[in-house]
């Protein structure tokens, strides 16, 4: 998995514990989103060898966490609500170029990004949270989220071979700046 430069900050994981219904709403639009945006890597990007394949069968899986997620919402008494929006999503994209192939690869690099983030966010959850049954499904989300951050950076080195490590590293750099100024939300970011 791809090494964040900004460790998340000890009250983001007071505030989600404590307000872990909102979380879990998020997170279920999370889970809306990585589903949408494989399918439109998918038709924005048929040409890149692999990508048809790999984000068809990400689409799936993501959307196999919302089903997962919703259903804890249901369980839980908790209605879905409408998208907030994720900020920290927002900033990162904001940095992607507007022409190809400068685009597509930061897309890709982004994409890992945030599985990364997602990772280390999925990971705390489940090592915080109180009850055995949602740290456990928060341990195995975890592991996916770092199999589609690799798989995203994979990706990219096929896009781009040669710009793809100076790429990822401004990047990086970039992350851990939003990481340290945008403000701690009970959200996944
Ligand atoms: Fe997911
Ligand atoms: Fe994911």
């Amino acid at each position: 998995v791809i090494a964040l430069r900004q460790q998340t900050d000890p009250s983001w994981i007071q505030l989600a514990v404590a307000r872990f219904d909102a979380v879990l709403q998020d997170h279920a639009h999370c889970e809306k989103k990585a589903a949408a945006h494989a399918l439109s890597l998918l038709t924005s990007y048929p040409q890149l060898p692999g990508l048809p394949r790999a984000m068809a069968a990400l689409a799936r899986e993501e959307a196999q966490h919302l089903s997962q997620v919703v259903q804890l919402l249901e369980k839980r008494g908790i209605t879905l609500g409408r998208d907030e929006g994720d900020p920290y999503a927002k900033a990162l994209y904001a940095h992607v170029r507007t022409s190809n192939p400068g685009r597509m690869v930061d897309l890709l690099l982004v994409s890992a990004l945030i599985e990364a983030r997602s990772e280390e966010r999925l990971r705390l959850l489940s090592e915080n949270l109180p009850e055995p049954e949602l740290r456990a499904f928060y341990r195995e989300l975890a592991l996916a989220e770092a199999g589609h951050s690799n798989l995203f950076v994979k990706l990219a080195q096929r896009a781009a071979p040669e710009e793809v490590d100076a790429r990822l590293s401004e990047l990086l750099d970039l992350e851990a700046k939003l990481i340290r100024e945008l403000p701690v939300r009970a959200a996944v970011h």
